[in-house]
């Protein structure tokens, strides 16, 4: 009688989510994150509402990330092509880094959280720039999660970049071709100092890279999902990590 009232009871509880192994945890992850404009179309709303909604997974995501052990979360907030879009769009998308940081940078500093930006500093507007620069100040000696906003970011730009100012100084005598190998290609990008992401999600159902981090990726595990950027949670975020988790990863061995 009991037993059944228990098989009863469990049948009818929600399915308890399958534990997350803490070892295996990705150090870095990468995230695409995409399908704003789409979430607040779906609602009759104007694509800024569906930004400023993002917002919000950003700080859960961050969270989330920093409690399983998840060393480094690069985020692509605005990409090098993203300046197409109506000017009053960007406009917004820039004043968005200023506002989650007044949210937020509090709650970031007393989770030891420390902010980085990867990306080209000098089109962004001041107080873009300022709110970035000063969260990363702010941060600088915090040792926790190294929260990585991917802002102004193209990875054909950075790669062109590094590789101009290689060859520059193969023909001033600073460098020989004999000393470019990976980890110093590796070390002349925006990226410098921070290892391979180790998976990469996309949200919102597209099924491409979009410009982002095409050198780092090479042997990243990859994982989408439609769920739009800001409806995507902690149990989103975790379902792809436990994917991760099942992933055998060869680099090309057996
Ligand atoms: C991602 O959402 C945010 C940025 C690219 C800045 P989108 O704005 O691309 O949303 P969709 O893809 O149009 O739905
Ligand atoms: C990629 O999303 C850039 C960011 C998420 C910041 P997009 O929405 O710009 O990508 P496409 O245009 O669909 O490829
Ligand atoms: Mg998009």
């Amino acid at each position: 009688m009991l037993q059944r009232l228990w098989a009863r009871l469990g049948k009818s509880s929600p399915q308890p989510a399958q534990p997350l192994s803490s070892d295996n945890v990705p150090q870095h992850v990468a995230i695409i994150m995409d399908g704003n404009g789409r979430w607040a179309k779906n609602r009759g709303l104007p694509r800024m509402a569906g930004h400023h909604s993002g917002m919000k997974a950003v700080k859960h995501i961050t969270m989330a990330a920093d409690r399983i052990g998840v060393k480094y979360l690069t985020l692509y907030a605005f990409s090098t092509e993203n300046w197409k879009r109506p000017k009053a769009e960007v406009d917004f998308l820039m004043k968005l880094p200023g506002q989650f940081l007044e949210i937020e940078l509090n709650d970031l500093i007393a989770n030891n959280v420390q902010v980085k930006m990867m990306g080209y500093k000098s089109d962004l507007p001041d107080y873009t720039l300022d709110a970035v620069e000063e969260a990363i100040k702010r941060t600088a000696n915090n040792t926790g999660l190294i929260l990585n906003f991917a802002l102004n970011y193209g990875s054909r730009k950075e790669m062109l970049e590094a590789i101009k100012d290689m060859a520059a100084e193969v023909q001033q005598g600073q460098l020989t071709c004999e000393a470019i190998d990976e980890d110093y290609m590796s070390s002349r990008l925006l990226s410098s100092g921070i290892p391979d992401p180790d998976l990469l999600i996309r949200t919102s159902g597209e099924l491409r890279l979009s410009n982002f981090m095409l050198w780092q990726l090479a042997y990243s595990e990859m994982w989408f999902t439609d769920v739009y950027w800001p409806e995507f949670t902690e149990e989103h975020f975790y379902e792809a990590i436990r994917e991760y988790q099942r992933r055998a990863r060869r680099y090309g061995g057996v």
